[in-house]
């Protein structure tokens, strides 16, 4: 009796420690929390999650992430409709949401081909203007968005996009009209108006060697000229056939030789028959076809586990890099919210993120957590 009390007494202890023990050594249930000091874990925002209408996104983005980018609510077409008419109102929003929550809040983007107005290139009569006119009109934009700002956004992607898949200059009109100098141009305004803000490039497939080239040659390029670029953001918008854990290695590998940071800004993993084979380019489009569409009614549970391999495939090897990496963001909350869903076909259901429609968590989310997990 005496000893069976004891025994039941030492028993009850050691669940104690036990349960003591492992709660101490409970997995982090956040991104953010895993990848403390490793690197920054973001989200790109839409209107609804900055104005506070999704209350329940808002929810989980202020649990999970650390950093946000706004999905649309800074580009050039958001905030200037007409030359000289600047309408800063979701900005103003935007930027306060990552205030409130204590956020690394990044600027997307000052310098693009896309969603930028046509007037921005044009005179009164819709002629082309010259190459002086658009640098002051760049000049003028910069100045007023990035001084707006200053101190409060921490990190701008001053030029998105000014690569073509070979690694040569795309021939935007930014190109055309001022020449290949615009990039430095740019890079040295946002230097100006906010000397202490992290300067970035940020381009898609920079797994694609001739162009991860290209923008090794333009980092190399700018810090010649003297300009303190910071990062260079491969935007990673992949699939679960592309790239491999090994490319995507290499690619972080060799943009960090330039002695830059590397971002990972704008991640998904495509689910569906690959309509864009690698491109990220908004302007692409290609017409609804229900063979393209194969998962209306939600992934397989095979596809679901590969996208969740897929994911801690790519998280493990930023775990491995996190000596070079700033941030990893992911383009979107939940897969109600992805760009994919339009892009390149619209009407599709590409479930490409780690977030289900339902805002549930999805077996990849549990995978990313689950890497560092692993490795330590
Ligand atoms: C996308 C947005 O997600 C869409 O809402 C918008 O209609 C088009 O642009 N590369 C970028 C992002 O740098 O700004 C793009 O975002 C996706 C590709």
């Amino acid at each position: 009796m005496f000893s069976s009390r004891i025994l039941t007494i030492t028993a009850l202890l050691a669940a104690t420690i036990a349960a003591g023990a492992q709660t101490a050594a409970q997995p982090p249930t956040t991104l953010k929390d895993a990848y403390k000091g490793a690197f920054y874990v973001g989200v790109a925002i839409n209107t609804p999650q900055i104005t506070g209408k999704d209350a329940a996104g808002d929810d989980v983005i202020v649990a999970q992430f650390n950093s946000v980018t706004p999905e649309n609510a800074l580009k050039w077409e958001n905030i200037l409709s007409k030359p000289g008419v600047y309408d800063f109102t979701l900005a103003d929003k935007y930027v306060a949401f990552g205030e409130k929550h204590h956020m690394f809040i990044v600027g997307h983007n000052l310098v693009w081909h896309a969603q930028t107005p046509e007037s921005v290139f044009q005179d009164e009569q819709g002629k082309p203007i010259s190459r002086d006119a658009l640098l002051q009109r760049l000049r003028d934009h910069i100045f007023t968005v990035v001084g707006r700002y200053k101190g409060r956004i921490q990190s701008w992607d001053v030029v998105n996009e000014a690569l073509n898949d070979d690694g040569t200059l795309r021939k935007s009109k930014w190109e055309q009209i001022i020449g290949d100098d615009y990039i430095l141009k740019a890079f040295e305004w946002v230097h100006e108006a906010d000397p202490q803000v992290e300067l970035n490039y940020n381009d898609y497939s920079l797994e694609n060697p001739a162009k991860r080239a290209g923008a090794i040659a333009l980092v190399k390029n700018l810090q010649a000229h003297g300009i303190p670029i910071a990062v260079v953001g491969n935007q990673a918008h992949v699939s679960l056939r592309s790239p491999t854990a090994e490319v995507e290695d290499q690619t972080v590998k060799e943009l960090a030789a330039t002695g830059v940071k590397v971002a990972i800004t704008e991640l998904d993993i495509d689910v569906l028959p690959e309509v864009s084979w690698g491109s990220a380019d908004v302007n692409l489009r290609a017409a609804r076809d229900p063979k393209l569409d194969p998962y209306p009614n939600g992934l397989p549970d095979a596809v679901q586990k590969e996208l969740a391999q897929k994911y801690a495939s790519l998280f493990e090897v930023y775990w491995k890099n996190r000596a070079v990496m700033s941030r990893v963001t992911l383009w979107g909350l939940s897969d109600a919210d992805s760009w994919r869903n339009n892009w390149p076909v619209p009407g599709r259901t590409d479930d490409c993120l780690l977030w289900n429609r339902k805002l549930q968590p999805k077996p990849a989310f549990q995978a990313v957590i689950d890497v560092v997990k692993k490795a330590q």
